[in-house]
């Protein structure tokens, strides 16, 4: 076989010509005098059409016996189809296969429990779905650095092992570091506050991880996490630039990624709508909304009741926003919502307070529309020394693994704010999934470590 090998996505560019693809047997169907092969190459899916009289009885019958994932070369001419326009179809001349199937592939073209393909998940990603989000994510991560590296942030890699915790101590993976206790990272922040000590404007971007005890479709053990810090940023300015950055990446994403975004069926007429400014309320109005939302159940009767036969207590100051409570919030608007000051008593050590309203602290959440629910959490830091001396004596932190990050505020402390985007719920949100499983290569959650 001779002729130029060639990507199914670039078959347009060789309409006539003969060339050699390389691929996945996907699917196949035959009549007494065609088989029609439907090749995937990872760039796309094409139909290789054999036909009895162009290989002969052998070869032919051959081709009707290829099982699903057989991998295999192909030749033939490239052809316009002849009715559907932008799609090309290849007439096969030869075909050699490369590796055979053994026993039969698992994942058939029927339906499978998520369980099943969660099992197999090394397979599963095969398929024209998985590939589909796939893209999408590799496109917003890459969105993501380019408008980073272009905005003048510096990229700065955080440890995974670390010393103390950043998010509380509930949610800490443990493990052994040559005789010392280490745990994995539950986020870069504290790193990257350093480094735009050093540097300004930077971020880091990595895996994290979290011991939740959480099932929910929303929770991973381990997920991926952009964080940008910058020095002399107040709270304002942090939702401003989470604001341009997140209608950044969701417009990359509708620019370059239209195909993925169909196959997924995702309806994108909402996500055009992501455009800034996005609304930002105080999480007292947002209270306000579900205490009403709460009036209206209670007065027709209808108020949720606990396993115990209770019902539903009507929100009050201090609660933390669940992802139904985040639904209610954002259901009144199109677009991303900013969440901003919520009780410093739900937030970690670091978080600033505000110096107008001594019970909030000068943190944001973005909550994605459509019910995706919180995607990015962030706010100002504590720039003040003896206030976060005091802030980690009362959340029960050791004080000695945290000398260094004082360190940034005994030397030169400057105001300063970041964020940090969670990629998987993202990729969920932008594909229009119902559960971040999906949105990550390989999975981790409460109970599942394999494959
Ligand atoms: O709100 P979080 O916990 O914020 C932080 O970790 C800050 N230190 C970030 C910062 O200011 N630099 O997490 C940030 C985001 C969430 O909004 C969510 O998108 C994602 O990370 N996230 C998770 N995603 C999947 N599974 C989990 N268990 C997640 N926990 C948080
Ligand atoms: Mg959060």
């Amino acid at each position: 076989m001779s002729a130029q090998v060639t990507a199914i996505a670039s078959l347009k560019d060789h309409v006539g010509q003969e060339v050699t693809l390389q691929g996945w047997l996907y699917n196949r169907r035959s009549s007494k005098k065609v088989v029609f092969l439907e090749l995937r190459d990872g760039t796309g899916i094409v139909q290789a059409i054999v036909g009895v009289n162009d290989l002969g009885p052998e070869r032919f019958a051959e081709a009707d016996r290829l099982a699903q994932e057989t991998s295999l070369t192909v030749t033939g001419e490239v052809r316009a189809h002849p009715k559907q326009p932008g799609v090309f179809e290849l007439g096969v001349r030869a075909f050699q296969v490369l590796g055979p199937v053994h026993g039969e592939y698992p994942i058939t073209p029927k339906e499978h429990g998520t369980d099943f393909l969660m099992d197999h998940r090394h397979l599963w990603l095969r398929s024209r779905r998985q590939v589909a989000i796939l893209k999408v994510r590799a496109e917003i991560i890459a969105a993501i650095r380019d408008y980073f590296d272009g905005n003048g942030f510096t990229l700065v890699d955080a440890p995974i092992f670390t010393p103390n915790a950043c998010e509380g101590t509930s949610t800490l993976f443990e493990t052994d570091f040559h005789g010392d206790r280490a745990y994995l990272t539950q986020s870069g922040q504290l790193y990257a506050e350093a480094a735009a000590m050093a540097l300004g404007k930077v971020y880091c971007f990595g895996p994290t991880f979290r011991a939740e005890k959480s099932k929910t479709r929303r929770h991973l053990a381990e997920f991926w996490m952009v964080e940008p810090e910058v020095a002399f940023l107040d709270l304002a300015g942090d939702m401003a630039l989470a604001e341009d950055f997140l209608s950044s990446v969701v417009a990359r994403v509708l620019d370059r990624r239209r195909e993925e975004l169909k196959a997924l069926e995702r309806d994108t007429t909402k996500l055009e709508r992501v455009q800034k400014p996005f609304p930002r309320i105080r999480y007292t109005e947002a209270l306000e909304v579900l205490q009403r939302a709460w009036d209206a159940r209670s007065a027709e009767g209808r108020l949720a009741l606990d396993p115990e036969g209770r019902p539903e207590k009507r929100p009050a100051f201090g609660d933390d926003f669940g992802a139904d409570e985040e639904t209610v919030i954002s259901s009144a608007f199109d677009r991303p919502v900013i969440v901003h000051r919520y009780p410093m008593e739900l937030k970690a050590f670091y978080f600033k307070r505000d110096p107008e309203d001594a019970r909030v602290a000068l943190g944001m959440d973005v909550l994605a529309p459509e019910g995706y629910g919180e995607i990015i959490g962030g706010g100002q830091r504590e720039d003040d020394l003896a206030t976060l001396e005091a802030g980690i004596a009362e959340h029960r932190l050791p004080k000695g693994a945290f000398e260094w990050y004082l360190d940034l505020r005994r030397y030169g402390s400057v105001p300063h704010a970041g964020f940090g985007l969670g990629i998987e719920r993202t990729v969920a949100w932008l594909c229009g999934l119902q559960h971040v499983r999906e949105t990550i290569p390989f999975p981790r959650m409460l109970n599942r470590l394999g494959p």
